[in-house]
């Protein structure tokens, strides 16, 4: 089975790279890693996070990028060709269904707050920042998100912006990234060094990495997980889509390491920016969502050209945002367009409008809807959880589990084509065996049957 996407391809494994990594950095690392590590305690929560990674994140991400470049088409027909091909249930299609829906949920609440993004660029611009006190940087973020017409309206903005590039296309996405990785690393490192030279430095490096286990329960290892399928964009056939587009001679091990070590590295990083913040200004570090937008605006406000690096700083965010966003709805599209014969723009036009709907809910539950809660979570904790939590999770068991089990051996062997041997023997034994044994685990761990 070799054969081209008939939605393009990329133009070298430099592209793929970036574009990879534009899908797995993104908000995931610099707005929701920090505020999950402060709500889980910190260092053990860390730890759980980086084992991941290393043992299903990776593996999983090579069966994924191996599954799209074998298929060559959406996730949802390329699981039922797939399945074909070695002898299984068509069924084996839900998972490129799920993962449709995961990504449409997950967009609607992304979406939103990549706006908070957008509209912190225009404050930290304004100065409105400058001097301004720890209370004061609570305040204005409590101010703004208490507004649901102003959330709505960056959130509109930013769906359209989305999906202007989706139409686009495969090519569109390359220009986007080039620039945008490099850019956010040096911003990133920047902004360490205010934290060592201003921040509690000491104290934020230990919460990050001295585990202390008494603070992370089974639901706490849960999110660490997810965490790590959230951030590498796995278990939802987004990165099994760019697969697809990539060229049949690259090397498909070293490529994911480059792309996990970059996306680790971020998220690092902007720990080891925003804990020294909050400890210096007795903050709270389990106070949610709204973390960096408390925390990072102080250092704005009073460092050297403070208003010019923060603008950057969120400009550069939003674009990190965008370009993990496009993923998130690119295998809806290329369904769209597979099956229902729809051009570009039109399944663009149909799945902003559905993503933006359901935004609604997230954009209301940071004010008027905070109190309609269902088990003590508002409708944007539940689409969080219900995705990076169960979703992804349940749909990276499944990759492994055909990657392991469904397809045969020589397929695998010859499409990951790996120099030795013996890695492509350790690959292997983590998919069949550690990734969906690691994941039945911890999911059994927190409905508390072990
Ligand atoms: N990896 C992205 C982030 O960390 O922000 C989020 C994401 C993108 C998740 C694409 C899933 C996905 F398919």
């Amino acid at each position: 089975m070799s054969k081209n996407s008939q939605h393009g391809q990329w133009s070298s494994r430099l592209a793929f790279v970036l574009a990879a990594t534009g899908s797995a950095v993104g908000l995931g690392n610099i707005w929701k890693f920090p505020y999950i590590t402060g709500e889980n305690g910190g260092g053990a929560f860390v730890l759980v996070y980086l084992t991941c990674i290393l043992a299903i994140g990776i593996p999983i991400m090579m069966a994924e990028v191996m599954l799209g470049r074998r298929g060559r088409q959406s996730p949802v027909n390329t699981m039922r060709d797939l399945a074909k091909e070695a002898g299984s249930s068509p069924l084996w299609s839900w998972l490129g269904w799920v993962g449709v829906v995961a990504g449409f949920l997950i967009l609607s609440y992304y979406s939103v707050i990549a706006g908070w993004a957008m509209a912190y660029v225009v404050r930290v611009a304004s100065g409105v920042f400058e001097g301004a006190t720890a209370d004061g940087v609570s305040n204005i973020f409590g101010q703004f998100i208490a507004d649901p017409e102003k959330l709505l309206a960056w959130h509109s903005l930013f769906i359209i912006v989305t999906m202007l590039v989706v139409a686009r296309g495969v090519k569109g996405l390359e220009r986007t990234v080039k620039f945008l990785m490099p850019a956010l690393l040096v911003i990133l490192v920047l902004l360490v060094g205010y934290s060592m030279d201003q921040g509690a430095f000491q104290q934020g490096v230990s919460f990050l990495f001295e585990p202390d286990f008494s603070k992370i329960d089974s639901d706490g290892v849960l999110t660490a997980m997810g965490h790590a399928f959230f951030t590498l964009s796995l278990g939802m056939g987004a990165i099994m889509v760019y697969g697809a587009y990539l060229p049949s001679n690259v090397s498909i091990g070293s490529t994911v390491i480059i792309i996990s070590i970059a996306d680790t590295a971020v998220a690092l990083l902007a720990g080891l920016v925003i804990f020294p913040i909050v400890f210096a200004n007795g903050l709270e570090p389990g106070s949610g969502p709204g973390l960096i937008f408390q925390t990072l605006p102080i250092a704005f406000g009073h460092m050297a050209y403070g208003s010019l690096f923060g603008t950057l700083f969120f400009v550069l965010l939003v674009f990190a945002a965008w370009s993990s966003s496009i993923s998130l709805i690119e295998p809806a599209v290329a369904w769209l367009v597979e099956n229902k014969s729809m051009s570009r723009m039109r399944a663009c036009i149909w799945a902003g409008l559905v993503t933006w709907l359901v935004g609604i809910g997230t954009v209301l539950s940071f004010n008027i809807g905070a109190d309609i809660k269902f088990f003590d979570k508002t409708f944007f904790d539940i689409l969080d959880y219900l995705t990076a939590n169960i979703m992804l999770p349940l749909g990276g068991l499944c990759i492994a589990l055909f990657a392991g089990w469904v397809m045969k051996k020589e397929v695998s062997a010859n499409e990951l084509s790996l120099k030795h041997a013996w890695v492509y023997a350790v690959w292997r034994l983590l998919i069949r065996f550690v990734s969906p044994i690691a994941v039945i685990i911890v999911f059994l761990n927190v409905v508390g049957l072990i």
